[in-house]
């Protein structure tokens, strides 16, 4: 058997010295001028927990771009798979072939070509090799504080974000302001998932005195900070995984709160149907977190393929929402307000990180709203009462091409200063990433519309 390694003609006599010196068995295919990527042997990605599928070829080096610690997968060494060099490192691009050489004996043929036509088709083929991609639910939260309590100790909750837990606040109030047009009375049993140090879920025990408000929490550092820094007479912390289902009868929850804490549930879909199950009729959900969406917009094109998995597709949970008969408000409404200050991002993209900066500055100073959510972050309200606003957001099966293309394609919408970090931040990823002309078509390509270089 032969592995097809599609190599672009400028990237070619880089290349084949070091295919020589890892003394991989190969041989040399006829030049082209054209590749055509509709023809190309691919393989089916699928990401665990939520809808998101790509088919694609070896496509170098976005298969290779997350490819490390819990994301790695021994894709390179698939057979029948095409390789397709399209930038990047060109040493790891030459061990992951030698790699695939060792493990399926193929020999290389190494095809140079001049430029690209076609598209790769998304929809799955007979036969072909499909790949689940594992969830990462790493506590990400284990900081500083957990291994130095002394760090947390003695200090006054309010003093917490600065000292380490940077990321806990107090969400009580604004709890407390949604929850008040909407619950029909006040509510009696109230839960917080994931709630950390408790320092919400302590604000929510003193909001609502005559409640019984439960802190569900898998961190045993957590649980311990929390129980020791709140003794509200109302409010128990409880060990529970997010990732099974609840300990609560059917309906019986009047007040689900959630803040950064849904997108560690393996299984989005289950949980999320489980969740519901034990809301209230009349209950609601407050479900904040980190928006996949917004990696594919700003992150992209590392995004091109693999969707942030460790984050929350709001159409998951509006999905799960609406098959229990409630509806969902997405809060702010629109794609650039979801992109909006503070920013949890893949830790490889310096000019997302950069844009990022600068983009959260300018959103407070121009466009600070009421609701100041986190750059990468969104409120979801999951109720009967609230006025579904999900129509505009994504549908189908959850094709990487479909959904990039609806993200990118909203960059027209987006206020002056975003599209210009956005386009600052996606031409320093592809100059991180290495890509050439040929890689910077590849993505255009990918996405089937004009993605903003
Ligand atoms: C970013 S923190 C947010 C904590 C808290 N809600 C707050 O706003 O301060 C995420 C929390 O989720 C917790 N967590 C992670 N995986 C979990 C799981 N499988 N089950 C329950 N909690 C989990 C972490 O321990 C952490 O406390």
């Amino acid at each position: 058997m032969v592995t097809k390694v599609y190599i672009p003609m400028d990237d070619y006599v880089g290349l084949l010295p070091g295919i020589l010196e890892a003394r991989i068995p190969n041989r040399k295919g006829r030049p082209r001028p054209e590749l055509d990527l509709g023809g190309l042997r691919c393989m089916f990605l699928s990401f665990e927990g939520i809808d998101a599928y790509a088919r694609t070829p070896f496509a170098f080096p976005f298969v290779m771009s997350l490819l490390r610690g819990e994301f790695r997968q021994p894709m390179h060494c698939l057979e029948e798979v095409d390789w397709l060099y399209l930038g990047g490192d060109k040493a790891v691009f030459i061990a992951a072939l030698a790699d695939h050489a060792a493990a399926t004996g193929e020999e290389a043929e190494l095809i140079p070509f001049r430029q690209l036509t076609g598209a790769v088709p998304q929809e799955p083929r007979e036969g072909e090799y499909h790949v689940t991609i594992p969830r990462n639910t790493v506590n990400y939260n284990e900081q500083a504080w957990v291994r130095d309590k002394s760090l947390l100790a003695d200090t006054p909750p309010e003093e917490w974000g600065r000292k380490t837990a940077v990321n806990t606040g107090n969400y009580a109030h604004l709890v407390e302001r949604f929850a008040e047009p909407i619950l029909p009375r006040p509510p009696r049993l109230i839960v917080d998932l994931g709630s950390g140090l408790g320092y919400t879920t302590a604000g929510l025990a003193r909001c609502y005195p005559d409640a019984q408000v439960f802190g569900l929490e898998l961190s045993d550092a957590a649980l311990e900070m929390a129980r020791t820094s709140f003794d509200e007479p109302n409010l128990t912390f409880l060990k529970h995984d997010i990732s099974t289902p609840l300990d609560f009868e059917e309906g019986a929850i009047d007040l689900l709160v959630s803040i950064n804490a849904l997108a560690y549930a393996c299984d989005q879909k289950r949980s999320a149907d489980d969740i519901f199950s034990k809301l209230s009729p009349d209950g609601l959900f407050f479900n904040h977190s980190r928006i996949g969406y917004s990696h594919d917009f700003w992150e992209f094109p590392y995004s091109l393929i693999w969707p942030l998995i460790f984050q929350i597709y709001p159409e998951t949970w509006a999905g799960a929402a609406g098959a229990h008969g409630l509806k969902t408000r997405m809060l702010p409404p629109q794609l650039s307000r979801r992109l909006t200050p503070w920013s949890f991002m893949h830790p490889m993209s310096q000019g997302t990180r950069r844009a990022m900066e600068r983009c959260s500055l300018r959103y407070q100073e121009e466009d600070a709203s009421e609701y100041l959510p986190c750059i990468t972050h969104s409120l979801l309200l999951h109720s009967r009462h609230v006025e579904d606003n999900m129509d505009r957001h994504l549908s189908g099966d959850g094709s990487r091409r479909e959904t990039l293309a609806h993200c990118l394609g909203l960059f027209p919408e987006m206020p002056g200063y975003v599209q210009e970090l956005a386009l600052r931040s996606r031409r320093e990823n592809a100059k991180e990433m290495g890509l050439g002309d040929v890689g910077m078509d590849y993505c255009r390509r990918f996405v089937g519309c004009p993605v903003g270089f």
